[in-house]
């Protein structure tokens, strides 16, 4: 560690005790703190796709991570090579008001369609302004003078304003890993002017998506720049960037991706393709296994694709006796009111289909209500001959990439809700709308019969995207983008402005 220093800010000081150039500041740590009835402490790999996408980056770049543990009231720093560990710590409240409340039962909703309604509390709201600024407070401390902090997703839009306040000498980036809503929706919030203000704190603002960024871009024009204490700030936005008083904030567009060099490794491995052959035959070799893995939300849309498989079943398009379908679904936000209602209703569903078409000691879904290991579901990637990814909005969707890594065979078809990002990259898949049942039934009909040579040319397509399309990419072009941002910002306070290309004002 290094000596602690101190940077002033407006006659406060933050005291600083890292030395760490490249921090990441996310909800989550990489790793999820359980602990057992004999009080044995254990550390797993966090759940979700942000972990599985920033994991790699950090083993290749050393760094500290700033997160919570995934328990309360924990501020154990687990040991990770390479990655210096601040965990901030939640207690009961806070895990119930910021995480499971504003977090994903107000701003998940909201942010994925409102496919489940938003709940506005002010209590929740106001607990999530203390984490974030605790989050802000242990960032402050964790970074070294001058570092580029990363900070990630939406349960911390307020870290970059208040990060400013306390060590203006920092270059801030954020990245939204969720679908960033239409205006009509994010109008909803009765929050919504501090959580844009929020990240308006950072140099460069990142979305999977152009719409995501054009809609945050209209957003800050219209509620940005209103009357403050000290006056009024003048917000003015054009294509990409968002002109705060002095300050120039780039906002764009970065699809996440995945380590698709490792994917592709491992897949093609003797264990893995063994373990994948094994599988198969455990499966009792039907014709056609179908795949859904996901964590068990209900913006996956697994209901969607088990009614469309228990159609297909009795409307005699897909043979029971030749079929299944394996659902692995990790247990997520279980305290949360929706996520009890959803898992009672697959469980239905898995139930049903079994009962209506499957045999003793050969049910047509196999459901697991669990993390798989790593490898394990590689093999379970390898060995599917449909893919099943149906979401009703996702930001990106990284399984639909894990599983083309992992396809060199060029075998298998991937059935894809046209509202992921990922439909944005992977036009060579079966895309299906998941709110027109038929439509899906048809997507899955047509990748469960392809042709082998269709099925060969649309997967060497999707492989060619993935694999020219990693995670290394999109970290190097995120951060390469902030990096310029905060040069092009030096000359901004200089009183160089940039103009020309406005967008429409919205008067
Ligand atoms: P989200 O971030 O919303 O969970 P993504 O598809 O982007 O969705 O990322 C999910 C990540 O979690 C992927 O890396 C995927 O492999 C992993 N994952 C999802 N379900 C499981 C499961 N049942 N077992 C193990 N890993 C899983
Ligand atoms: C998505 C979100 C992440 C989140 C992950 C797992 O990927 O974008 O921010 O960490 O889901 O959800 P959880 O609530 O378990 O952290």
């Amino acid at each position: 560690m290094a000596e602690s220093g101190h940077v002033a800010n407006g006659g406060t000081t933050a005291d600083i005790q890292g030395d760490a150039q490249f921090v990441v500041v996310a909800n989550r740590l990489p790793v999820d703190k359980t602990v057992q009835p004999d009080g044995t402490v254990q550390w797993k790999r966090s759940p979700g796709g942000l972990v599985t996408a920033l994991e790699p980056l950090l083993r290749t770049k050393t760094g500290a991570w700033v997160g919570w543990s995934g328990i309360a009231d924990s501020d154990d720093n687990p040991d990770i090579p390479g990655i210096e560990i601040f965990a901030v710590p939640l207690s009961t409240q806070e895990i119930a008001e910021y995480y499971e409340g504003f977090s994903n039962a107000t701003l998940w909703p909201l942010y994925h369609d409102v496919i489940v309604k938003p709940e506005y509390h002010r209590e929740w709201w106001n607990t999530y302004v203390t984490v974030n600024r605790r989050f802000a407070e242990a960032t402050a401390r964790a970074a070294g003078p001058g570092a580029t902090v990363w900070v990630q997703d939406y349960q911390l839009q307020l870290v970059p304003k208040m990060l400013r306040m306390l060590r203006p000498d920092l270059k801030i980036g954020f990245f939204l890993h969720i679908p960033f809503p239409p205006v009509e929706l994010f109008m909803q919030n009765p929050w919504r002017t501090e959580i844009v203000e929020g990240l308006l704190g950072a140099d460069l603002i990142g979305f999977h998506l152009p719409g995501g960024a054009q809609n945050f871009l209209y957003l800050a024009r219209r509620l940005a720049g209103q009357a403050t204490s000290k006056g009024t700030v003048g917000v003015r936005s054009r294509f990409g960037v968002v002109q705060v008083g002095f300050r120039t904030v780039r906002v764009g567009a970065f699809p996440i991706s995945i380590d698709s060099g490792e994917l592709d490794t491992k897949a093609r491995s003797r264990e893995i393709r063994k373990r994948a052959t094994e599988i198969r035959k455990e499966l009792g070799n039907p014709k056609t296994i179908m795949l859904g893995v996901d964590r068990l939300d209900y913006t996956k849309g697994i209901d969607v694709r088990l009614k469309a498989l228990s159609e297909l079943l009795a409307e005699k398009r897909v043979d029971p006796e030749q079929t299944v379908m394996v659902q692995l679904a990790t247990p997520s936000r279980e305290r949360v009111d929706s996520y009890v209602k959803m898992r009672a209703g697959i469980e239905q569903l898995v139930g049903n289909i079994n009962g209506t078409y499957g045999a003793v000691g050969q049910p047509v879904v196999q459901y697991l209500h669990r993390p798989v290991p790593r490898d394990e579901l590689i093999a379970f990637f390898v060995a599917a001959d449909v893919m099943l990814v149906t979401p009703m909005r996702d930001g990106m969707n990284l399984v639909a990439k894990e599983y083309v890594a992992c396809r060199s065979d060029l075998g298998g078809a991937l059935v894809l809700s046209e509202f992921t990002g990922a439909a944005a990259e992977l036009r060579n898949s079966y895309l299906c709308n998941p709110y027109d049942l038929d439509g899906v039934k048809d997507a899955i009909q047509a990748a469960a019969e392809q042709a082998p040579e269709e099925g060969r040319r649309r997967m060497r397509a999707l492989r060619r995207q993935v694999l020219t399309h990693d995670v290394a990419k999109w970290a190097d072009s995120f951060l390469s983008t902030l990096a310029s941002a905060t040069e092009t910002e030096t000359n901004a306070n200089r009183g160089v402005h940039l103009v020309g290309d406005q967008m429409d004002e919205d008067e």
